[in-house]
């Protein structure tokens, strides 16, 4: 079982559309396990597109926060709110299984819905936390790891996968959700302030400085301070690619590769700040080995992107043709899914 965090200090990169696909596909590659995502972004986006899209799910969405108990993420801070240093033992209550309100998911996937109320509960969480016992931080910072160790409970421990979506910010719910995974997946797009953001991900988490003297990030810090392991890097995903033309395409590879050069860097000063995979693999040994490992490239899908987030269907079961949404009808083309359907299903069989 692993749990993985898709996070960019950057908004907009394609966290939630990657979290559904992702999900959704590796729901599809292992119909053996259950597959949960966890949204801790207020703006639901993934939540979103996993319940049906810009209409159903939206509906749905409406439906659950509107209905008590509100069975979300806010749902169990609440609850932790209320019992911060005792496990309350109640995130079972807080799963829904997504194909029982939209059947283009695979019936193993379950989600906990986003909220966002998390915005709102943001600053409770730290006033009633703090003061407290003397490791309120770490106990505070277990809580999304101690409501996924729940559901995963209430499964009897059935062979699982977990993906968190998160909020670009570096909040309070963006930390606990990189305390409660294990690795850590890092979408960006190919524009110029990209790489800034990269470094902001890799300072912010692993106390790596951008410039002497720097203050490191208290998560950092107090991750460190109270052994609490942080999560490693699986991947980075440069996303969108636009293959307009020949010097688009270029354009981007050069900017996926800058900033893989970053990374490499980090890799050769900090190798245990990543997971090496699969499992059993050798560790990388060149720059070239490394990206084959590490980096990754998703295209843009154009119109089929866009209707399979706003109908909720996985990109791997969108059918070329007509659709139907907003009172409007457009055409999914069958080039189209040939450019991204082959990039996720192949990055899909890379996580373990
Ligand atoms: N590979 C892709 N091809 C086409 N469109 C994409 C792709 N990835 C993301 N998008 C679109 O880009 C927009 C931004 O994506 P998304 O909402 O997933 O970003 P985000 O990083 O979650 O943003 P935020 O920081 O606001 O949470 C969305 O409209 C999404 O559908
Ligand atoms: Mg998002």
């Amino acid at each position: 079982m692993a749990i993985y965090a898709i996070w960019n200090n950057k908004g907009g990169v394609g966290k939630s559309y990657l979290t559904f696909q992702l999900a959704s596909e590796y729901a599809r590659q292992n119909p053996e396990k259950k597959v949960l995502v966890v949204d801790l972004c207020p703006q639901a986006n993934s939540s979103s597109m996993l319940l049906g899209g810009m209409s159903d799910g939206e509906r749905y969405l409406t439906r659950i926060h509107t209905t008590q108990p509100r069975r979300t993420i806010s749902g169990y801070i609440e609850d932790r709110i209320r019992s911060p240093y005792m496990s309350p033992n109640s995130g079972g209550d807080y799963v829904t299984n997504v194909s029982q309100l939209n059947y283009r998911v695979p019936v193993n996937l379950y989600l906990v819905v986003g909220d966002e109320q998390l915005e709102i509960q943001a600053s409770r969480v730290t006033s009633a936390t703090f003061p407290g016992p003397q490791d309120a931080w770490r106990i505070t910072h277990l809580w999304v790891r101690d409501l996924i160790t729940d559901i995963l409970t209430s499964w009897n421990d059935e062979d699982s996968c977990v993906f968190i979506d998160c909020n670009p910010s570096f909040s309070i719910y963006t930390e606990l959700a990189l305390s409660a995974a294990d690795r850590l997946i890092i979408p960006f797009s190919a524009d110029g302030s990209s790489k800034r953001a990269v470094k902001a991900v890799l300072s912010l988490v692993y106390g790596i400085r951008r410039h002497p003297g720097d203050r490191q990030s208290d998560y950092y810090l107090e991750s460190t301070r109270y052994r609490m392991a942080l999560p490693a890097i699986y991947m980075y995903i440069g996303n969108r690619l636009t293959q307009m033309n020949s010097s688009s395409a270029s354009a981007f590879k050069t900017v996926v590769n800058e900033i893989g050069d970053e990374i490499w860097g980090i890799w050769q000063s900090s190798p245990q700040a990543f997971c090496v995979h699969p499992h059993g693999s050798p560790t990388p040994n060149s720059k070239r080995a490394f990206k084959v490992m590490f980096q990754y490239e998703v295209n843009d899908a154009n119109t089929a992107s866009v209707v399979s987030g706003a109908l909720g269907i996985p990109i791997a079961s969108l059918k070329a043709g007509q659709k139907d949404f907003a009172g409007r009808s457009v055409t999914v083309n069958q080039p189209q899914l040939d450019k991204q359907v082959p990039n996720i299903t192949q990055l899909v069989q890379n996580i373990e």
